[in-house]
């Protein structure tokens, strides 16, 4: 049995097989032109919600999922904060940013002062093309491979196909095997942010940068108020911060409970005395309802001000970390 890829923009009306199985999405497909045409926004919001990236999380966001949570939280920021307040916000794990960008907007309607900062752990993938064959590989910041396209076949390199698809595990493995004996990994490549529209060739490769961060979004950070950085969430911000949201980035299925509760730890000690931290996970199954617990950090204890749907799963592991 094969599973044949989703290659070009034409495929994407097609992304399941005859079976339901889910078709690989090429990510070459998240390319947009600069400035965007609607075609190409269509066309990235809807790969953005089938993209992953090597751990296994997925970038999967989409516009108005926090209509809700936005509207509480508006109102925990009324209470904490004075309009003419100057405030950082972080919204951490945010992938292409357009829901950081919805908040944003209603967040500096009610205080002009304050700030908005979207991070991700990558802001981008790179494209390298085989020139000679149209191979295509796409690459993580650091270099690792993540896809490989050749139509008509997408494969995922960091994971495993089914057995049952054994044409599509022979392609993963001549993947695999070009990849050493091309030394793509050998290449190194640098851009200059995000979005560079540069083409590098070397050594038989092209290489573009695809940008994660949503056309909108790009144009959004103009503004001086708001910005989109590379962050890793696990880690402390490098300086504190008055809100930090981290929906949807700790997922169990995906990181350790150590892990989680590293990543946890960090963002709470990324916060000022005072501040608010929300996190919680959107239950797509039951309604896409958001499971949300928002809580303040206060003299070195947590307290929750206000939850939405059923809270944070891991709500009482916040609650019990000493600060
Ligand atoms: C499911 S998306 C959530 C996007 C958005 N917050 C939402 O809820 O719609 C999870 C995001 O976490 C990001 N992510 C995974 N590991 C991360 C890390 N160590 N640091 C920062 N972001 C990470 C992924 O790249 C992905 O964009």
């Amino acid at each position: 049995m094969y599973k044949l890829g989703v290659c070009t923009s034409g495929d994407l009306d097609r992304t399941t097989t005859l079976l339901g199985k889910q078709r690989q999405v090429a990510f070459s497909l998240l390319r947009t032109s600069y400035p965007a045409s609607a075609a190409d926004i269509a066309r990235f919001e809807r790969v953005i919600r089938s993209t992953a990236i090597s751990s296994g999380v997925s970038r999967t966001t989409y516009w108005s999922r926090f209509d809700d949570l936005d509207a509480i939280t508006q109102r925990v920021l009324q209470r904490t904060f004075s309009a003419d307040q100057c405030f950082d916000i972080h919204d951490i794990g945010a992938s292409d940013g357009v829901l950081s960008m919805q908040w944003a907007e209603r967040v500096f309607a009610a205080f002009p002062l304050a700030r908005m900062t979207a991070s991700d752990i990558s802001l981008y993938f790179t494209e390298a093309v085989w020139v000679r064959s149209g191979e295509t590989y796409i690459l993580e910041p650091d270099g690792t491979p993540i896809q490989y396209a050749k139509a008509p076949f997408v494969v995922s390199l960091p994971r495993r196909e089914h057995p049952a698809y054994l044409l599509n595990a022979l392609v993963r493995g001549w993947a695999s095997w070009r990849l050493r004996k091309l030394r793509l990994c050998n290449e190194s490549v640098s851009w200059r942010g995000v979005p560079d529209s540069t083409v590098i060739t070397s050594r038989g490769w092209r290489f573009r940068q695809i940008p994660l961060v949503h056309p909108a979004v790009l144009s959004f950070a103009c503004n001086g108020r708001f910005r989109v950085v590379e962050a890793n969430a696990f880690y402390p911000l490098p300086s504190q911060c008055h809100v930090i949201r981290a929906m949807n980035l700790y997922q169990t299925a995906i990181f350790t409970s150590a892990k989680i509760l590293q990543g946890i730890r960090a963002a709470l000690d990324s916060i000022v005395d005072g501040g608010i931290f929300i996190a919680g996970k959107t239950i797509e199954m039951e309604g896409a309802r958001n499971d949300v617990s928002i809580f303040q950090k206060s003299q070195g204890r947590v307290r929750v001000v206000e939850k939405l749907g059923k809270g944070f799963e891991l709500e009482r592991h916040v609650l019990d970390m000493s600060l």
